[in-house]
């Protein structure tokens, strides 16, 4: 197991691995920064701090103790925190915190997708309408009452509560924060259900954030139960904000899930002429051989 990068905040963690590295982070819903992965120098304030402490800690032990401890503790986070936003502009403004595609290792990727969808998140907190009909062509097609369902990448809870609505069994959200109940903080490249233990792996525009979109692909195959379906639906020739593929067609999609593409129940290159979304869209569900 390589280093482990720790994060600052508070709300909310998770731990999750990718090859030899580990990343553990924590978001405050409220602060945009993700503080996951970059390291940075001690403040030379916190150093000279530190000193003083050193030379007052006869005296503090001997009053009030556990209050001074607080206050250090407080004031060193406040400093360190300071210091840590500074950097976060320095580096910004000298270029360096840009996502290079090319050679982003796991923790970068985390954090920039964690930074993007914070971004996001008030404009997307709303119940939306344009998830609704990707499940009435699943519906359409397959008969998911009663079943379990993994939304992968949800955001927020509003494909949870139309998978519920329209008579789906146990439907849980998975996503890098948690913006409801329903949702559990983990990574689709490393998820902590059993093998073959949900009916529907249900995957809206999230897809496309995959660092290794074969592993997160292996993993929704084992999840799934034999015969259960794979739903897919991700932008064609285009690459939003975060997004970290570009597909240019349908194959482009399956070939991470070869050779456990079954039979089709979807298969769908869209034009952007013939949507609504303003680029091309590509669906696919399918059932899971394994
Ligand atoms: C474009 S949003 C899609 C939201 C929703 N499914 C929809 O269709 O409106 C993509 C979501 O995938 C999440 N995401 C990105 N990388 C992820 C990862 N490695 N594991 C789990 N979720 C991830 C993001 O946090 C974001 O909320």
């Amino acid at each position: 197991m390589g280093p482990v990068h720790e994060g600052r905040i508070i709300a909310t963690r998770a731990d999750s691995t990718y090859g030899d590295q580990a990343i553990r982070w924590e978001v405050s819903h409220e602060c945009p920064i993700v503080s996951a992965t970059v390291s940075f120098k001690r403040h030379p304030l916190v150093k000279s701090a530190q000193k003083v402490q050193k030379r007052f800690r006869k005296r503090v032990q001997k009053s009030a103790a556990g209050s001074q401890k607080k206050f250090r503790r407080w004031a060193r986070a406040t400093l360190e925190a300071g210091y840590y936003r500074y950097n976060l502009w320095r580096w910004y403004w000298q270029g360096k915190l840009t996502l290079r595609r090319s050679d982003a290792t796991f923790n970068v990727y985390l954090r920039e997708q964690l930074k993007e969808t914070l971004l996001k998140r008030r404009l997307f907190d709303r119940a939306r309408g344009d998830v609704v009909p990707l499940i009435d062509m699943l519906a359409s097609k397959y008969d998911f009452t009663n079943q379990s369902i993994l939304c992968v990448g949800c955001r927020n809870d509003t494909e949870i509560r139309y998978f519920r609505s329209r008579g789906a069994g146990h439907v849980v959200g998975i996503d890098l924060y948690q913006a409801g109940a329903d949702i559990v903080i983990m990574d689709m490249h490393d998820l902590k259900f059993g093998d073959s233990t949900v009916d529907v792996v249900y995957s809206r525009h999230s897809f496309e954030h995959s660092y290794d979109t074969r592993k997160a692909a292996l993993e929704f195959v084992r999840v799934v139960k034999p015969g259960g379906v794979v739903v897919v639906e991700v932008p064609g020739k285009h690459q939003g904000g975060g997004d970290y593929n570009y597909f240019t067609c349908l194959e482009d999609v399956l070939e991470p899930f070869t050779p456990h593409v079954g039979e089709f129940l979807w298969k769908e290159y869209s034009l952007k002429e013939e949507n609504t979304f303003g680029f091309d869209i590509i669906r696919l569900m399918f059932r899971v051989n394994k």
